[in-house]
């Protein structure tokens, strides 16, 4: 069993008056894919540096495999990093490469053999064991990286950003086959990223972190369909969730000139320092196109449209008043993150300049209180 405990795991950098990790408190199940995602600077590195020894404890406990951790040597952890930067020897042939930390540490030369044939073969590397990186392309170098953490048979993984040097198409079919051989091997992995579409397609369970803190744990489909804050509603999901603030009026959010209903027990959660508001949160696929007279929809003034073939997006400004209505499009661009997008059908787009009616699935509506940034249904 290697199950990995942080508990109240804090990271104060010398000099810095803030910790870059706060008060972490992570379970990884054994065998468990755990991907930590979150914006540059969130604390992901230091997290997973703290887990391989690398960086010390300032506070709280780590455990592998209930066994404390904290103050061990990174040699006596039993764990095998993967990097972004992950320097091969040039010198050496590929399969010297896999078996270099295992003949540093004594390993007998038929066993080290034995483990780079097995790794090779799980890694599709057997017929460019004897080459040398240069003659490798980015991807097979990447998988030599991975070799060299598989052959040590650790007890846990730790891999940061291990894609990220290679170009989009490759990434995807990388991440495939790590996720892949995750599971084949079931070692216990934590995975670090910043990109919330790895996260989505590679983990058991991802933990989103923001400015050292951790914000939600869960399931890649538990996060993007009840996101528990602001924060992980907007990370979480490509495009991104429209979010905005909106005025309550008799239990109906306001948005622009029209209102649309609220689930009652959530507008009964707003306090008063909520100042009569509420988070609006919903997903560009959530949403439809309504007809002119919806009483629960509210118009949209068209700005850009794009037509991908299977699906078609409108990028729209909620209109106001009446001011909205004649503004030209291209005033109306200059505010881009602002638009709201809307997935419909790309046989029925509008066209630009259209004022069109947009009605919310209320079963898909996240909303959240504006002063704690907190789920609310
Ligand atoms: N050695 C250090 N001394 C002082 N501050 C540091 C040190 N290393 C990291 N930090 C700070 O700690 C915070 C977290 O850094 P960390 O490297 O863990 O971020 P990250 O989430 O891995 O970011 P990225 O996605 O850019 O790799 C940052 O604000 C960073 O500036
Ligand atoms: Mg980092």
């Amino acid at each position: 069993m290697a199950e990995v405990i942080f508990d109240h795991v804090t990271r104060i950098y010398p000099g810095n008056d803030k910790p870059s990790v706060d008060d972490l408190n992570l379970d990884i199940k054994d065998g468990e894919f755990l991907v930590l995602v979150g914006p540059s600077g969130c604390g992901k590195s230091t997290t997973l540096r703290m887990l391989a020894g690398l960086e010390e404890v300032n506070k709280g406990r780590i455990l592998i495999g209930g066994k404390d951790v904290t103050t061990m040597q990174p040699k006596d952890r039993d764990i095998a990093m993967v990097f972004q930067n992950y320097a091969l020897y040039p010198h050496m042939t590929v399969a010297d490469n896999m078996g270099f930390a295992l003949k540093i540490a004594g390993t007998p030369k038929d066993e080290i053999r034995k483990r780079v044939e097995k790794a090779a073969e799980i890694l599709d590397l057997t017929e460019f064991l004897d080459r040398k990186p240069k003659a490798l392309s980015g991807g097979q170098r990447q998988r030599v990286a991975m070799g060299r953490a598989i052959v040590r048979e650790p007890k846990v993984f730790l891999m940061d950003e291990p894609l990220s040097n290679l170009d989009a198409k490759l990434r995807v079919q990388t991440r495939t086959q790590i996720a892949a051989l995750q599971r084949q091997l079931g070692v216990t992995t934590l995975y670090v990223t910043h990109d919330q579409t790895e996260a989505l397609t590679m983990g058991d369970r991802i933990a989103v972190i923001k400015l050292g803190i951790l914000q939600q744990v869960g399931a890649p489909t538990e996060l993007y369909d009840r996101p528990a804050n602001v924060f992980v509603a907007g990370f979480i999901g490509s495009p991104s969730m429209n979010i905005n603030v909106h005025p309550v009026v008799n239990g109906h959010a306001r948005i622009g000139e029209d209102t649309i209903e609220l689930p009652k027990e959530a507008v009964d959660k707003l306090t008063p320092e909520d100042n009569g508001e509420i988070v609006v949160g919903f997903r560009p696929e959530d949403a439809s196109l309504a007809a002119p007279d919806d009483e629960n929809a509210f118009s949209l003034k068209v700005v850009n449209v794009e037509d991908l073939g299977s699906d078609g997006y409108i990028y729209g400004n909620i209109i106001k008043d009446d001011a909205d209505r004649t503004l030209d499009s291209s005033s109306l661009m200059s505010d881009q993150n602002k638009l709201t997008t809307i997935r419909v059908n790309p046989r029925v787009l509008p066209q630009i300049g259209d004022i069109v009616k947009i009605k919310i699935n209320p079963a898909k509506m996240h909303l959240f209180a504006p002063s704690t940034e907190l789920r609310l249904n």
